[in-house]
């Protein structure tokens, strides 16, 4: 019963999309199994470039099915005009294709306004949250009051529902936030029309995915957000409100342990970070704007999902080696190595220092990071542009280097190599 997860091993945008896309080839599902629209993944076909959202990124293969768990929190807005684009852009999206659990919670108009509050509310303090009404929705799960996807099944039910959320949220809004009260009624149809056309997409996520294991198909677990921004493995408070690592994907589907095949941690080759928080091996010198890029190209570091520039560091291997416990990880599909060329050296995180002492790891993982200093071990760069490199030996040697530094000091190996955006520029290893 293969199903392999796929999951960030740092901040997010670390290339998911990209790496899904590659396996999707050779899987019959793909799933998301939490967060939301806070997402951006990115997929390039040729001159095609997708940027999903919600749906899962492996629906851009037309052989593959595609499953929303119930540990996503959905935006009906969201999920039709995602519908409609990928549509437009000759990708098949009707309910025999995607199920939509049951189980998943509604993201409303309600959760954007809390969202917007709570954020001007913090501050000099604010998470730099992507405003996607995120985590007022888990918020609300978790209290028991979250609207289901099941709801829009049944009209009786979940007008009342509605009606119920709304007011809840405008007594917050004003009395909580000084804020403008939201109008209720418009609402309530605008939801009731959204429930007309995401009924047929309501399933049993759980029963579907189980039964096509059962059958002996691959299933693809595809993660959002990054394993540092995992609610309680991550930089908290300056996380999202989900779990991304990969017990997130069983949680988040409704399967059981025993299913699972492999764990790939997505790497990127160097650290990216959008939004607030600790970041130890931050530069914002040359080789940041190097490593960014102008916003010319459609990979350079700018967020798919707010457009906001990214923070940019060397690799942390101390907090990978960190994702990979939490995580399980078995391989690592680094990408973005292209990115590095033509930098003079290259530096690696190794290990963090605090009162003489180093550590691989610092106890209680990813907190207080700011007392530690990272440690770096440098590195020869290498010139040569190597998005057309496909075998390990057309890489140049510096580059060899860099992986086998990355694969000694954390003990996986590094089965893929992303060397360019499209779909062909990797380089697969045995
Ligand atoms: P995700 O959120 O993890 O799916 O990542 P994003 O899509 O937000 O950001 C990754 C960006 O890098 C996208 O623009 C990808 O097309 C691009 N990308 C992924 N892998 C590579 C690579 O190996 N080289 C280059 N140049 N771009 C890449
Ligand atoms: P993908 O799947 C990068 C970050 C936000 C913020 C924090 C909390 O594309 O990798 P939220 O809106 O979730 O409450 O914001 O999490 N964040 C992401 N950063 N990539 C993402 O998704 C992210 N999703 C959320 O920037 O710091
Ligand atoms: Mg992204």
């Amino acid at each position: 019963m293969p199903l392999d997860i796929i999951i960030g091993t740092q901040w997010g945008d670390e290339g998911k999309g990209r790496v899904v896309d590659l396996l999707a080839a050779q899987a019959d599902a793909v799933a998301r199994y939490s967060g939301g629209d806070n997402a951006g993944h990115t997929v390039t076909v040729g001159e095609k470039i997708f940027k999903l959202h919600l749906i899962p990124s492996g629906i851009v293969h037309p052989h593959t099915l595609a499953y929303i768990g119930n540990g996503v929190v959905v935006n009906p807005a969201t999920l039709l005009s995602e519908i409609e684009q990928l549509q437009q852009a000759g990708v098949a999206v009707h309910p025999e294709r995607l199920s939509i659990s049951y189980a998943a919670h509604l993201i409303t108009a309600g959760h954007l306004a809390l969202d917007r509050a709570q954020e001007a509310a913090r501050g000099a303090a604010k998470i730099g949250t992507t405003l996607r009404g995120i985590g007022p929705t888990y918020t609300d799960k978790v209290a028991r009051r979250g609207l289901r996807m099941e709801l829009m099944r049944d009209e009786k039910r979940f007008t009342p529902a509605l009606r119920e959320h709304f007011e809840t949220v405008n007594q917050t809004l004003q009395k909580l936030y000084q804020a403008e009260p939201l109008e209720v009624n418009p609402l309530i149809d605008q939801y009731l029309g959204y429930a007309q056309s995401i009924k047929p997409f309501i399933n049993d996520v759980s029963a579907q995915l189980s039964e096509a294991l059962a059958k002996g198909k691959r299933v693809l677990a595809e993660g959002a957000q990054g394993t540092l921004l995992d609610l309680d493995h991550g930089t908290y408070p300056f996380v999202t409100s989900s779990y991304p690592t990969a017990p997130g994907a069983l949680l988040g589907l409704g399967l059981g342990a025993a299913c699972v095949d492999r764990v790939i941690g997505v790497t990127k080759a160097f650290q990216t970070r959008v939004g607030a928080g600790p970041f130890p091996t931050e530069v914002f010198d040359q080789t940041a704007e190097h490593l960014r890029g102008s916003g010319a190209n459609p990979w350079d570091e700018f967020g798919t999902t707010t457009g906001r520039p990214r923070r940019i560091g060397w690799l942390d291997l101390v907090l990978l080696r960190y994702a990979i416990r939490v995580n399980g990880v078995s391989e690592i599909a680094l990408t973005k190595l292209d990115i590095l060329s033509g930098l003079q050296e290259v530096k690696l995180c190794i290990a963090y220092q605090a009162n003489d002492q180093s550590y691989p790891i610092p106890p209680f993982g990813p907190t207080q990071l700011e007392s530690y200093t990272p440690v770096y071990k440098t590195l020869p760069g290498w010139n040569e542009p190597i998005r057309s490199c496909r075998r390990w030996e057309d890489l140049p040697l510096n580059a060899r280097q860099y992986i086998r530094e990355i694969e000694t000091a954390v003990q996986v190996p590094v089965r893929r190599i992303s060397v360019g955006p499209e779909r062909g520029d990797v380089i697969e290893l045995s």
